[in-house]
């Protein structure tokens, strides 16, 4: 409760895995989400929303294998008022040591008379039976008011003030469609504070979404106002423009202590670690001057920065790379070196893999020193990332041969892949090499997903660098991105079409996104 709260303490509850895969295409498997929930509880989120329960059979098994396992995090489940969904996000967060039930309903008028069709009174009640049957399940409920910031304040105080008789222990102001504007968002925390009677009975916390930019300026302005909670995702991942990105909001906390006296639980020198894998398993590549997590982030390119930065880096850094998980290129492990060496490596750079996983991920790593002349950390970086998180694909690549070049016309690629534990194999040609690579997938697991994005990046320096590619599928209205990494380009290519199709396996058996909105 706010009362007993150490009020310079700000609450991050991280929704990578439930607002976050809501973003079109940023669907990922049951493997993947369990190594962002251990990833965040080692990092030290206080909450993590693991999903929507109700949406699919999916969504409920993650929320549940998480629950099963994170012990240093609150695990959460999404609800939306009905019984049926409460019931459900009550079962799927059961094994956590400590579960969260997350309901929310629309209260601007826009929302309840287009969306809902319900009457405000109507709303008001099913506010108050929502919280209560959620406290039926667990004394940590929160409450939001989804379109929070186009809700008038009269209606949303009473039911803030209704949510929190009720048993609501948070009460979460969403900027649902990322319209508010700082100085109003603070003043809607304002309000509350000032007119709910009840209002230190619960935390309040901020979710704002970035359509105009803002989400992050949004939420900061919502803590200086007294929110004490902050709903974030790892590299602003969200629906449209997405939600306030955690590293801004961390980072911003950390480095204007002269201004914002807060402190967060969370480990910032993991923050690089964290937005490396998000963006592997969603295949959302992050943009170069992105800030925090940008590979530009820390670039200095004009002479005139350089120099100051050389002579004292505090005249062009507010920040230090260090202080986020950036570290110098490192030259690391070469061909000669042993299991021992490769797993001390990974776990200094935070992985804690199972014997099986260590042995895939060095399997990979022979194969790569065998090709390649330096080994840097972010080779590794990639190449666990890369095979780490797959363990349930059901198709797998077992081998690939390219014939092109101006010699081979046309380009013609043999692939072998392993579907459903069974080895299968074609030729196929086509107008490049990776045309004819993606023909002999197409050949072999016959989809009609259609190819939207084809994009390359070279991980490290130098023409031996690891290639990550990433494809991005489109079927029936639904997208995915895939990602590969290879020093053979073709390799990494048909890695990403294969781990983009595996996404979409996963994909359809999701629910309709229309009769789920959140
Ligand atoms: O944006 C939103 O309103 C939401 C709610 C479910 C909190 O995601
Ligand atoms: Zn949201």
């Amino acid at each position: 409760m706010s009362t007993e709260m150490d009020q310079t303490r700000i609450t991050i509850f991280d929704t990578t895995l439930r607002d976050g895969e809501q973003s079109p295409g940023a669907s990922m498997n049951l493997n993947e989400k369990l190594h962002i929930a251990e990833l965040l509880e080692a990092m030290g989120v206080d909450i993590i929303e693991a999903g929507f329960p109700i949406a699919s059979e999916g969504d409920f098994e993650a929320v549940n294998e998480i629950a099963k396992v994170i012990k240093g995090s609150v695990v959460c489940g999404l609800a939306r008022s009905g019984s049926m969904d409460i019931e459900r996000a009550a079962e799927a967060i059961k094994p956590a040591e400590r579960a969260r039930i997350h309901t929310f309903i629309s209260t601007s008028e826009l929302h309840m008379k287009h969306k809902l069709q319900m009457d405000p009174e109507d709303v008001y009640q099913a506010v108050i039976d929502s919280v209560t049957l959620a406290r039926n399940f667990t004394d940590d409920v929160e409450w939001s008011c989804e379109d929070g910031s186009r809700t008038e304040m009269d209606f949303m105080c009473r039911c803030v003030e209704a949510a929190i008789a009720a048993g609501a222990t948070t009460i979460n102001i969403p900027d649902t469609v990322g319209y508010a504007l700082p100085n109003e968002f603070a003043g809607i925390i304002t309000e509350l504070k000032e007119r709910v009677p009840n209002i230190d009975k619960a935390v309040l916390s901020v979710h704002c979404h970035n359509d105009l930019g803002l989400a992050v300026a949004n939420s900061l302005a919502a803590v200086n106002a007294g929110a004490r909670q902050v709903e974030c995702t790892i590299n602003g991942l969200g629906e449209r423009a997405g939600n306030a990105a955690m590293e801004e909001i961390i980072m911003a906390l950390r480095t204007r202590q002269d201004s914002m006296p807060f402190a967060t639980n969370v480990k910032t020198e993991d923050i690089i670690k964290a937005s490396r894998l998000v963006s592997t398993v969603t295949g959302f590549t992050v943009q170069p001057n992105k800030a925090i997590v940008g590979a530009n982030a820390f670039a200095h390119e004009a002479g005139i920065h350089q120099d100051g930065v050389l002579k004292n880096a505090l005249t062009y850094e507010i920040m230090t790379p260090e202080s986020v998980g950036l570290s110098e290129s490192k030259l690391v492990l070469g061909k000669h070196s042993g299991r021992h060496a490769f797993r001390e490596k990974l776990k200094e750079l935070g992985y804690d893999l199972g014997d099986n996983a260590v042995q895939d991920a060095f399997k990979r790593f022979k194969d790569l020193a065998d090709l390649k002349k330096e080994v840097f950390d972010e080779d590794i970086l990639a190449l666990v990332d890369d095979t780490v998180v797959r363990d349930n694909d059901r198709i797998r690549l077992v081998s690939l041969e390219i014939l092109c070049g101006t010699r081979h016309q046309p380009p013609k690629a043999g692939l072998e892949l392993e579907i459903d534990g069974e080895v299968k194999s074609t030729d196929a040609v086509g107008d490049g090499p990776v045309d004819a690579a993606f023909n002999a997938v197409q050949a072999l697991f016959a989809h009609e997903a259609r190819l939207q994005l084809y994009q390359v990046h070279a991980v490290t320096e130098g023409t031996d660098a690891q290639a990550e590619v990433t494809v991005r599928l489109e079927e029936g209205g639904k997208t995915v991105n895939g990602q590969g990494a290879d020093t053979d380009t073709m390799v990494a290519s048909v890695r990403a079409y294969i781990n983009a199709l595996n996404k979409l396996l996963v994909k359809r058996e999701k629910t309709a996104p229309s009769a789920l909105s959140a």
